[in-house]
C-alpha cells in the first residue's frame, strides 16, 4: 500500500544525543513526539568522522519503540548491511560509496526494510534518477554528510522538488527525506518543495523543550 507523503514524520538524529545516557535520550525524543529515530552512521573513510555501529544501533533497537532510520555514510555499505539489518526498519546508502546500488537496495528490500538512496550536495541529482524505481526512500542531503550543527544549504530545495515532480510523473511511491540544518524556517520550505521525512539533531536534541522543538517542525504549527 502506498504510504500517505501527506504526512510530515519528525526523525532526531542520535547523532546529537547524550550518547552516553542514549536509552534515555531515545525514550525522551519518543515522548516528545519523534515518529522515527535518525542513526548516522560514519565510517571515517566516506565521510570524516566515526560516529557509531551495528551495536550502538542494537543497543537502540532494544529501547526504541518506534522505527529506526539508519543512514550508512559508510564507504562500503554492502560489505557490512547484515550487521545493520536486524536493528533497522529504514537502511539508507549513499549512491557516491564503493557497491552495487542496485543489488545494495535488492538486499535491503528483500529483508523487508524500506530501502533508501541518499546523495551528497555535490553530487548531480542524475546520479540518483536510475534509481528511483528501485528505492522507498530518497534522502537529500541538505548538509555536507559527517557533522551535526552545519548550516542548511538553500539550493537543496530545487532536487527536493524534482524528485517530487519525478516521483509523480513516473508514478512512483518513496518517501523524501532531508538531513541537515533543519529548524523550523528550513523545515516549512522543504515540506512546501515535496518532502515528508525530516531529520533534525541539534534542533530537537539541543532544545530544553524537545517535544516543543519537534511540534516546530510539523507544518502548521503556529509559531510564537
Ligand atoms: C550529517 C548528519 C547531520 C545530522 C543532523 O552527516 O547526517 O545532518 O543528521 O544534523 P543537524 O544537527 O544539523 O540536524
Ligand atoms: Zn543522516
Amino acid at each position: 500500500m502506498k504510504p500517505d507523503f501527506s504526512k510530515v514524520l519528525i526523525a532526531p538524529s542520535l547523532l546529537a544525543s547524550d550518547f552516553a545516557k542514549v536509552a534515555v535520550e531515545c525514550r525522551d525524543a519518543e515522548t516528545a513526539g519523534a515518529d522515527w529515530l535518525h542513526l548516522d552512521i560514519m565510517d571515517g573513510h566516506f565521510v570524516d568522522n566515526i560516529s557509531f555501529g551495528p551495536g550502538f544501533c542494537a543497543a537502540v533497537r532494544r529501547h526504541a519503540t518506534v522505527p529506526l532510520d539508519v543512514h550508512l555514510m559508510i564507504e562500503r555499505p554492502d560489505h557490512y548491511l547484515d550487521r545493520f539489518l536486524p536493528s533497522a526498519n529504514v537502511v539508507t546508502v549513499h549512491v557516491e560509496a564503493r557497491h552495487d546500488v542496485p543489488a545494495t537496495l535488492e538486499r535491503i528490500r528483500r529483508a523487508d526494510r524500506l530501502a533508501g538512496l541518499s546523495l551528497r550536495p555535490g553530487t548531480p541529482f542524475e546520479a540518483v534518477e536510475p534509481f528511483l524505481d528501485r528505492i522507498d526512500l530518497l534522502l537529500v542531503m541538505t548538509v555536507e554528510p559527517g557533522f551535526g550543527g552545519q548550516s542548511f544549504i538553500g539550493a537543496m530545495l530545487e532536487r527536493i522538488a524534482r524528485a517530487a515532480s519525478l516521483r509523480a510523473q513516473r508514478g512512483l511511491a518513496f518517501h523524501i527525506e532531508v538531513d541537515g540544518g533543519i529548524y523550523t524556517p528550513q523545515a516549512k520550505a522543504c515540506v512546501d518543495a515535496g518532502a515528508n521525512v525530516l531529520v533534525a539533531g541539534t534542533a530537537v536534541f539541543g532544545a530544553a523543550d524537545r517535544a516543543a522543538a519537534i511540534a516546530a517542525l510539523r507544518p502548521g504549527t503556529r509559531h510564537g
